[in-house]
C-alpha cells in the first residue's frame, strides 16, 4: 500500500498582497506569533509522517533555507552562553530524519507549474502539497487526518470548507456526490469562478493528497485563469481517469494571504500560546473596542 512520504511547498509566489513587509523576505517567512508560516506548514506535514519536504522556490526566497539550515553562529553563542532550550528550540525546526529538497521554479506561471517542478523528485509516488499561506489548525492535524482517508482510499483527497458564496472568486470550487459526512467524490472542479457559475460552494484550502498521474494532466492542461498553469485544471482533467474525493476536514483554515485572515491567526494562535495566552487575553479586555 503506497505511503505518503513527501510533500511540496510551493513557495515562489512575490507576496505582492503583504507589500512592504515582502519586499525583501518570502511571504512563507512571515510571522505567526513566534513561528514563520513556512514552519507550521512543515510541522503540519511531518505530524502527518512525511519526511521529505519539497521547495518549490523562486527568486528572493533565500530565507527558507537558511531557516532550516545549520546556523552554526547562532548555535556556537547559544551552546556557549548554556542556553539549552533555546538550542534546542533551534534544532527542531529540522529534525534529524526529515529531508529539506530545494527546486527552483525559474518562471512563475502558476501553482500548477511549481507542482509539476517537483515532479522530478516525486517521480511514481502520491504526494501532498501544502500552500503555507492557509495556515490550518486542526487536533488532529489536517494533513494527518486527509493522510488517514488515505490510507483508506488509496485515491486523490482535497481539502475544502464551505465558503460564501460572494467569495467563490478566491478558490478552486468543487462538486461531486456525498459518499459520507466528509466525503465527497468529486466530478468537477473550477478555478475562482464566480458565484453565478460555482457548482457549490465548497471551496479548496491549501492541502491537497495527490496521485501522481496528476503531473500528466498538468503538463497538458492550457493556460487556465489568470494565464496561469493551474493546479486545478490538472485536478479536473486527473478526475476523468481515476477517484478524486473532497475531504471536510475538522480544524480551522486562517488565510494568512490575506491580511485580515493573518491578524485573526496572530490574535487566535496568541491567546492559545503556553506563555502568552493569559496576559494577552487580558491585554485584549482592557482595549476599549
Ligand atoms: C490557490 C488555488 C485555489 C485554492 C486556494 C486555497 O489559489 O489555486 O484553487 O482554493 O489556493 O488557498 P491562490 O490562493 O493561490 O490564489
Amino acid at each position: 500500500m503506497a505511503l505518503i512520504n513527501k510533500a511540496i511547498f510551493p513557495v515562489a509566489g512575490l507576496g505582492t498582497r503583504f507589500l512592504p513587509a515582502t519586499k525583501a523576505q518570502p511571504k512563507e517567512m512571515l510571522p505567526v506569533v513566534d513561528k514563520p508560516l513556512i514552519q507550521y506548514a512543515v510541522e503540519e506535514a511531518y505530524a502527518a509522517g512525511i519526511r521529505q519536504m519539497i521547495f518549490v522556490n523562486g527568486r528572493n526566497k533565500r530565507a527558507i533555507p537558511d531557516h532550516f539550515d545549520t546556523a552554526f553562529e547562532l548555535e556556537t553563542e547559544l551552546e556557549a552562553a548554556g542556553k539549552k532550550e533555546l538550542l534546542a528550540l533551534v534544532h527542531s525546526i529540522k529534525p534529524d530524519d526529515m529531508e529539506c529538497i530545494y527546486i527552483r521554479q525559474p518562471k512563475a506561471l502558476g501553482l500548477g507549474h511549481a507542482v509539476l517542478c517537483a515532479q522530478c523528485v516525486v517521480v511514481n509516488e502520491p504526494f501532498a502539497v501544502l500552500l503555507a499561506d492557509d495556515l490550518m489548525v486542526g487536533k488532529p492535524p489536517v494533513l494527518k487526518q486527509m493522510v488517514d482517508q488515505f490510507s483508506e482510499w488509496q485515491a486523490s483527497i482535497l481539502a475544502v470548507q464551505e465558503v460564501p458564496a460572494e467569495h467563490t472568486k478566491r478558490y478552486g470550487i468543487v462538486a461531486g456526490s456525498a459518499i459520507s459526512d466528509r466525503l465527497m467524490d468529486l466530478t468537477h472542479m473550477v478555478e475562482k469562478p464566480n458565484p453565478e457559475d460555482a457548482p457549490s460552494r465548497l471551496g479548496v484550502a491549501g492541502r491537497y493528497i495527490l496521485t501522481p498521474g496528476v503531473f500528466r494532466e498538468i503538463a497538458t492542461q492550457p493556460r487556465g485563469v489568470g494565464g496561469e498553469i493551474q493546479l486545478t485544471d490538472g485536478i479536473a482533467a486527473l478526475m476523468r481517469r481515476e477517484k478524486v474525493f473532497a475531504f471536510r476536514y475538522d480544524g480551522k483554515r486562517y488565510d494568512c494571504g490575506s491580511k485580515e485572515g493573518f491578524l485573526q491567526a496572530n490574535v487566535e494562535l496568541a491567546l492559545d500560546h503556553p506563555q502568552l495566552g493569559a496576559s494577552f487575553r487580558e491585554y485584549l479586555k482592557s482595549l476599549e473596542i
